[in-house]
């Protein structure tokens, strides 16, 4: 992934990426909770931000008569966002969303692109995450990505008050690999 191919959207609407901080997790919070399930509530996204993670937002200027949601002070939309933390040799995904209105515009495959161009940058050899099993649109677009299956935790995400769901390990290696075997 040394290319960065951009989103047919792109070509129509400026984007760019900007560092999340403490002020942007109104709008952040708004996207996560109409986005999944099973959100990160702020104080994940507060812990992550205090412990210096990567953590950056995609913006896209506003097409005439649009009403960017959530609404931010710059009038641009928040197309999407995602949380990295880096470690010895790899970095983890924790957290990739794009916001509802923009899914299935190529989002989700440009930030991890970027993210991909990033870890290599930084020395990483592979990129980390887990996903719920259940979610097939994220597991599909993984796939995409490159990412392989490398593992299941047991009960790693809470699904109800009495249930627990696996989580699937996925790898991607940045070293013109398709992770380990
Ligand atoms: C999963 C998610 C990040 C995908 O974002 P996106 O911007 O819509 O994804 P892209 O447009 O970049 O899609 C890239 C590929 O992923 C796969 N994909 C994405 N959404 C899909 C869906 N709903 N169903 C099936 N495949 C899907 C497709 O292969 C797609 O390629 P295609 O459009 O050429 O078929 C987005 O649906 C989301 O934010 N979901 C809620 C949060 C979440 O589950 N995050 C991942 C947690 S691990």
């Amino acid at each position: 992934m040394d290319t960065l191919p951009v989103p047919l959207e792109a070509q129509a609407r400026a984007i760019a990426f900007t560092p999340m901080t403490e002020a942007d997790l109104d709008a952040v919070h708004a996207v996560e909770t109409s986005a999944y399930g099973h959100p990160w509530s702020p104080r994940h996204f507060r812990d992550s931000l205090q412990a210096g993670y990567p953590a950056v937002m995609l913006i896209g200027e506003a097409h005439a008569g649009e009403s960017p949601w959530p609404p931010r002070p710059d009038g641009r939309w928040l197309l999407g966002y995602l949380v990295a933390m880096p470690g010895v040799d790899e970095v983890h995904l924790l957290n990739l969303t794009v916001n509802p209105p923009h899914q299935r515009q190529g989002w989700a495959r440009f930030m991890l692109d970027a993210l991909a161009l990033w870890s290599r940058g930084q020395g990483a050899l592979s990129l980390w995450l887990e996903v719920r099993q259940s979610n097939a649109p994220a597991r599909r677009l993984y796939e995409r990505c490159g990412f392989r299956e490398v593992g299941v935790r047991r009960g790693y995400y809470p699904l109800s008050a009495l249930q627990r769901e696996d989580a699937v390990v996925m790898q991607l290696g940045l070293d013109g690999t398709r992770g380990t075997e």
